[in-house]
């Protein structure tokens, strides 16, 4: 059985949907979610789900081993940052090379970088007059947004589309693809 991680920040809506999608899989499991955020909705999606949850400050995770140490024991074959929003240390990247990869609701290299995200991508396509978006998985590198891309998916922006339009647009592509994309890369 492969071992999924997940870091996650707030809602947790991609988290419960990979979850989900992998409690009927007899290939991979998550066995773990991590968050910087103490309050996030993400940790009562994983009690409800049965799923073990972890919070961490920055000094845990990027000043200290202690949260590479939690990974060295959980020993997960993918990590995959799921509406994660702190930059990802090196040297932890270092230690699982290739093995770390991230979801941006955005056809990067459009709208990628420090600040880009959630909503703020999609009022920043909206304000720009796109006329399609959507998402791309990544690996993910020692800059935002910038690591080898695996997988996109696109849809239209109408011209009366609002950004909430289109954040309900990027989430309907997010749950449809997300789950299969990291099925491939942990069982492949
Ligand atoms: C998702 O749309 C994800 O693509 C985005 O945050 C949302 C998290 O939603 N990620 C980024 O913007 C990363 N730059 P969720 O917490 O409900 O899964």
């Amino acid at each position: 059985m492969k071992r999924i991680v997940i870091f996650a920040s707030g809602s947790g809506s991609n988290a419960e949907n990979l979850i989900k999608f992998f409690q009927n899989s007899d290939k991979a499991s998550v066995i773990q979610v991590l968050t910087n955020n103490p309050h996030a909705k993400v940790l009562d999606r994983c009690k409800r789900l049965k799923t073990s949850a972890l919070s961490f400050n920055r000094v845990a995770f990027s000043k200290s081993e202690d949260v590479l140490n939690i990974l060295r024991t959980s020993k997960p074959d993918l990590i995959v940052l799921a509406g994660f929003l702190w930059k990802f240390p090196e040297f932890i990247l270092n230690e699982f090379q290739d093995r770390v990869i991230n979801i941006h609701p955005a056809l990067l290299p459009k709208y990628g970088g420090k600040g880009m995200y959630g909503m703020h991508v999609h009022n920043a396509v909206v304000a720009n007059e796109e006329t399609e978006t959507g998402i791309t998985i990544h690996y993910v590198n020692e800059n935002y947004d910038e690591g080898a891309i695996i997988f996109q998916a696109k849809c239209e922006v109408s011209p009366s589309d609002s950004a909430v339009d289109v954040a309900a647009k990027i989430h309907e592509l997010e749950m449809e693809h997300f789950p299969k994309v990291v099925e491939k890369l942990v069982v492949s």
